[in-house]
């Protein structure tokens, strides 16, 4: 039996995540209109072609990487082939979301983006190469995934990266009389390390100056990597802890990044546990090794198979903002479109830009990209 949310629960939680948000959204409107991304992790299996871009206002081609010796984006002929693939079957679709390319990614080689923002030359090597590939291939902005700046000085010198990069695109876009290239970052979910034993802080000021938005990544909060409990992987709260996306997107606003800068990530997957004892299946449940997926990762699409293969009990934990789902001794963690919509709403409320989802092709049906469309324009 699924544990339904009614939609006057649903309806009160939504007015409890309103008025409970820390100080209510400001008298001043912004114009800036609604950023709705998604990263496209898979362009060829998930082609241009079978994408709604009625839900998405931004489509990041995830991934490029630079060379570890020129800095300059290593854009291999087939490669080449799937980047204007991207950009053409994008731009011919009705609407034409804008594109951009992300670089890195979450297994890529952090000390290389760290040498490589070390120094004027090889910072100017690299994003010199990177607005060539945008403009070569169509692209309307540019996207820097490192994960992640291991210290203070890899923090320093990731702001340098970014003045260096607006400058650049200023200077392109006058020079060519274009409008200019988009500049934005994926970072991590709260604006300091404080779990690490190195600590650092992303460089509030030169965010705040040069770029567009930064895409907070609000998941993988828990994961495959302790097999000992279940967690909500992107928990909207935690009473026991700062790991939650609350935390995470008011830590960015205290430190003095714009609200506007901010844009709320949205897991499209779920992780997975194998419970110690299937009767003991809460958020936080002993657990003795992941799940099924590769590493205990599933998409949303494979989460819903999964339920409805298993007969799966599905909860809607409201003090956690997250939902999850048992089927004998296995533990699903993710977000569903219920979930995905009150964090919507707790992120209008906040003010920020927007919402991105990690990744285009793992939804099942479009149902939460739909939902979380709608709801936000319905928040506006
Ligand atoms: C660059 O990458 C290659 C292949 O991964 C590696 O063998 C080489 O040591 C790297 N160079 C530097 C400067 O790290
Ligand atoms: C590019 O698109 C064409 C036709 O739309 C397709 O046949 C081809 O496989 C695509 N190539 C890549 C690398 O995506
Ligand atoms: C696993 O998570 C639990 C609960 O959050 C924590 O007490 C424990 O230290 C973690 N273990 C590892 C290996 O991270
Ligand atoms: C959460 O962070 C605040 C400061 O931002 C700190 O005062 C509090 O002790 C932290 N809570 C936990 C559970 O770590």
């Amino acid at each position: 039996m699924a544990a339904l949310v009614t939609y006057f629960q649903l309806f009160s939680v939504l007015h409890i995540v309103f008025f409970l948000t820390v100080p209510a959204r400001s008298l001043v409107m912004t114009s800036l209109p609604a950023v709705k991304g998604a990263y496209s992790s898979d362009p060829t299996t998930f082609p241009p072609s079978v994408v709604d871009t009625s839900l998405f206002t931004h489509i990041y081609y995830a991934f490029l990487m630079p060379s570890n010796v020129t800095y300059k984006l290593e854009v291999s002929s087939s490669t080449a082939l799937e980047l204007s693939n991207f950009t053409t079957g994008l731009r011919h679709k009705n609407p034409p979301p804008a594109t951009l390319f992300s670089i890195g990614g979450g297994g890529s080689d952090s000390s290389l983006f760290s040498r490589m923002a070390s120094k004027p030359t090889s910072r100017k090597a690299f994003i010199t190469s990177a607005i060539e590939v945008a403009r070569k291939f169509s692209f309307d902005g540019m996207d820097l995934d490192w994960e992640f700046p291991n210290n203070a000085k890899d923090m320093k010198n990731l702001g340098r990266l970014f003045k260096d990069w607006r400058q650049a695109i200023v200077v392109e876009a006058k020079a060519t009389s274009r409008a200019p290239l988009l500049l934005t970052a994926a970072v991590y979910f709260s604006v300091d390390f404080f779990l690490d034993t190195v600590y650092r802080k992303f460089p509030v000021r030169s965010i705040n100056q040069n770029m567009d938005w930064v895409n907070v990544m609000c998941y993988d909060y828990h994961g495959g990597w302790n097999t000992s409990f279940t967690g909500a992987p992107a928990a909207l709260y935690d009473s026991k802890s700062n790991v939650s996306t609350s935390y995470g997107l008011r830590s960015w606003i205290k430190a003095g990044v714009d609200r506007t800068k901010l844009v709320m990530g949205l897991p499209l997957y779920g992780r997975t546990w194998e419970l110690k004892d299937p009767n003991f299946h809460e958020i936080g449940s002993a657990a003795v090794a992941v799940g099924p997926g590769d590493k205990g990762v599933l998409t949303f699409a494979e989460v819903e198979e999964f339920n409805k293969k298993n007969g799966a009990v599905v909860i809607h934990d409201m003090d956690s903002v997250s939902t999850y789902s048992y089927a004998g001794s296995t533990w699903v963690g993710y977000d569903d479109d219920i979930t995905a919509t009150l964090k919507i709403g707790f992120a209008q409320a906040l003010g920020v830009r927007g919402y991105f989802f990690w990744a285009l092709g793992s939804d099942s049906n479009w149902k939460i990209s739909r939902q979380a469309s709608r709801a936000w324009s319905l928040g506006e």
